[in-house]
């Protein structure tokens, strides 16, 4: 089976006829009442947590002598602490029992609490429900003290809730129902009125359990069927549409795209997966993906658009799938930029540099190739118009894109073919 990935991949799915999880049978199951109140879960769903499981573990493996994997990582996710702990000393065959090994590494991950980031759209949701004056819930199977210290650094969000919840609070954590109905309780809301956001598998049956109206976000691809509890499942915050569960819709799309904080890489083009475009016709300028794995950990897959500098060339617009890479287990993430320009031949090892300025869509599921490819060129389309308004435009003058660039380089002379995926 093929899971959720970039553009890439999708073709290999396509080409071999695999069957890829659709998150677009999203379409909610119909609501009786108006939901009132969120209830929202914490490690991954609102912030990044498993990103510090690797930073913590890492230096503890290699001192104790063993290689680090970091295909490995994507293991503990929805595990509780103890499972995970047992998976790790099996993995690499560490000398200790799981209560040793839990008091020597707790300590290193209270120390990283304040050093977790907010997952994207967590901030803009937190903003747009605290402004349309929807009362939320934090919901966390961890202790209420931990709670505390993973959320001191996220600015206003202890403030903003109108109740929190922890492990501890409760007769039993999740998958009971408890830590969710005693959520909607601390509210006044009735459970039903209750829209639960979950990362995790044993959240969404707890929400479920709870009677309330579950959205599940997947921290990691997995098979969409785990979740099929669920009554909505989204890809990332970024593509929640309140509006579908009665709530005030978010308003900053604009033309058919989301602003997000730019954010910029850059490194010598490299050959891709040598498969894709040749049947797409859509060449891609491709980055060593492994070379900003912390930083694609950062973004969630789907499609991006932004500003590309080519060192010996110009600058260009530029519209890039996110996705995971089949290659590595889907659990490195992949970027495959386009430069929507045409070039005569390619230009393998030149210095090519990004800046990502906004967001259109999720990965999808395709029927076929002409579907994909259709699809492909709409985003080319939508990111050409955007890249003109002026909320975008200004980052094509980012000294960054720049920077490489060689004196009257920027116009005209050797036009280059991109490299073919
Ligand atoms: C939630 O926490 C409780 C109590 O600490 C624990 O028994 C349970 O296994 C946890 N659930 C998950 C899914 O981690
Ligand atoms: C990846 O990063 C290393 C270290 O900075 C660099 O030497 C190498 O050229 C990069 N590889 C690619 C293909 O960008
Ligand atoms: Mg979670």
């Amino acid at each position: 089976f093929c899971y959720m990935s970039g553009w890439a991949s999708q073709i290999i799915c396509l080409l071999l006829h695999l069957p890829r999880p659709s998150l677009e049978m999203a379409a909610p199951k119909p609501i009786t009442r108006l939901i009132s109140h969120v209830i929202l879960d914490l490690d991954g769903t609102l912030l990044n947590t498993d990103c510090i499981v690797s930073q913590v573990l890492k230096p503890f493996i290699v001192k104790n002598g063993k290689k680090w994997d970091s295909k490995k990582a994507h293991k503990f996710v929805g595990k509780t602490p103890y499972e995970a702990a047992a998976v790790v000393l099996e993995d690499y065959g560490l000398p200790y029992s799981t209560e040793e090994f839990l008091s020597l590494i707790n300590p290193m991950f209270s120390e990283q609490w304040g050093n977790i980031k907010a997952l994207p759209g967590a901030n803009r949701l937190i903003k747009h429900l605290k402004s349309s004056r929807v009362p939320a819930a934090l919901a966390s199977n961890s202790s209420r003290s931990n709670i505390e210290s993973k959320i001191s650094c996220q600015q206003g969000w202890k403030e903003y809730f109108s109740a929190i919840v922890g492990a501890d609070e409760v007769e039993s954590g999740k998958p009971s129902p408890d830590i969710f109905l005693e959520a909607a309780k601390r509210m006044n809301a009735d459970p039903s009125n209750c829209l639960v956001i979950e990362d995790s598998v044993p959240g969404v049956t707890a929400g479920k359990a709870a009677g309330m109206h579950v959205i599940a976000v997947p921290s990691v691809p997995k098979r969409t069927d785990e979740f099929s509890s669920a009554d909505e499942i989204i890809n990332s915050l970024l593509d929640l549409r309140p509006e579908k569960w009665g709530l005030p819709p978010f308003n900053d799309w604009i033309e058919g795209t989301l602003p997000i904080d730019p954010w910029f890489i850059g490194g010598p083009v490299i050959k891709g997966f040598g498969r894709g475009s040749k049947v797409l016709g859509i060449p891609t300028a491709n980055l060593a993906a492994e070379n900003f794995s912390d930083i694609l950990s950062d973004h969630t897959s789907g499609v991006y658009f932004g500003w590309a500098g080519l060192s010996k060339r110009g600058i260009y617009k530029m519209v890039m799938s996110i996705g995971w890479n089949p290659y590595f287990d889907n659990t490195e993430k992949t970027i495959e930029p386009w430069l929507l320009h045409g070039f005569d031949e390619d230009f393998y090892g030149e210095e090519l540099r990004l800046v990502i300025v906004g967001y259109i869509r999720p990965e999808a599921n395709f029927p076929s190739l002409e579907s994909l490819i259709e699809r492909i060129h709409e985003d080319g389309r939508i990111a050409e118009n955007a890249l003109d308004l002026p909320e975008y435009a200004k980052y094509k003058e980012s000294p960054y894109l720049r920077n490489p660039l060689q004196e009257g380089a920027a116009t005209g002379g050797n036009e280059a073919e991109q490299e073919f995926i």
